[in-house]
């Protein structure tokens, strides 16, 4: 957990409103995929304060039934909401894929999700306007990603495969190296996987697409094998940063931004027994000391 370094407000004198701003921003993910969507809300928004929730307990989501997923998703955004959140980012495909409409429909604070961040950022950027997109399966079943880009560009030929293992690569990755996230010299730590890769990417390749979107928040914390796979003619789209931008502008619109000066705090919390592999994982994604990772008891398994 960071501790803010300079709060400049005296909270006597701060007003409902700007005791509002100050509350945290709630996210969670499956697991520690949605790890990389935190670390560019951090990086954007600094002095935001925010609550991670990672149900690795239940992880993965991507095989389960989406009515399943959809409960999820409410249980946790209900104890987000108990948490004083101001605002919650479903930093996971699948859980936005099964979960964010009803989400938005049951609570009165903005809650986005990450697919349409994703496709507005691939819709820009294609030029050949044949897009692919790799997913787990509930999220390629739901059709989610073909429905939002086709809402911004309905001449977009979208070929969507589902490619669960990368989830399990990404798992196993980071596990198992020192220099896995974000060391794409460090390819030969995955090249073990990249005939895999390049099997499960076939379809993708025969599309002869131009832009990739990364429709799993796992398969960040494994783009060097993804990049290698698909080569340098293919670029790939992560919704991480797309979201981070979304969260800042519906902020700034709404005169929500945090009106501290300082650093914010970062709270995690995972549904796992073990806290000691999450708090692991998280220093490695988010690059930054993290002193404690606290167990959250959810009813369901
Ligand atoms: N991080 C999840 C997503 O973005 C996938 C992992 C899972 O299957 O739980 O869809």
């Amino acid at each position: 957990m960071m501790e803010k370094s300079a709060d400049t407000s005296s909270p006597q004198k701060l007003s409902g409103q700007a005791r509002f701003c100050n509350a945290p921003i709630g996210i969670f993910d499956s697991g520690f995929g949605g790890l990389t969507v935190l670390k560019e809300l951090v990086r954007l928004l600094p002095n935001e304060d925010f609550i991670f929730v990672g149900d690795s307990k239940r992880c993965p989501y991507g095989p389960r039934d989406l009515d399943e997923v959809r409960g999820f998703v409410v249980e946790i955004c209900d104890y987000l909401i108990s948490r004083g959140c101001k605002m919650i980012v479903i930093a996971c495909n699948t859980a936005t894929a099964a979960g964010l409409a009803e989400a938005q429909r049951r609570f009165a604070i903005p809650i986005v999700g990450v697919v349409h961040p994703g496709s507005r950022a691939a819709a820009h950027m294609t030029r050949s306007r044949c897009v692919g997109v790799i997913a787990t399966e509930g999220t390629i079943s739901s059709g989610v990603y073909e429905d939002a880009i086709h809402g911004l560009d309905a001449g977009i030929k979208v070929t969507s495969v589902a490619t669960p293992k990368f989830v399990e690569i990404a798992e196993e990755g980071l596990q198992l190296t020192d220099g896995g996230y974000g060391v794409r010299e460090g390819l030969s730590v995955w090249s073990a996987y990249l005939p895999l890769a390049k099997e499960c990417l076939q379809p993708i390749l025969a599309a002869h697409v131009d832009t990739l979107v990364l429709g799993c928040t796992h398969f960040p914390l494994i783009q060097p094998l993804i990049a290698a796979a698909v080569g340098d003619e293919v670029q790939l789209v992560s919704s991480a940063e797309e979201t981070a931008i979304e969260v800042h502008a519906i902020l700034l619109r709404r005169g929500e931004l945090a009106r501290y000066e300082g650093r914010g705090r970062i709270e995690l919390f995972t549904t796992a027994d073990n806290t000691a592999d999450f708090h692991d994982m998280a220093t490695l994604v988010l690059g930054i000391m993290i002193e404690s990772v606290y167990h959250l008891d959810l009813a369901a398994e």
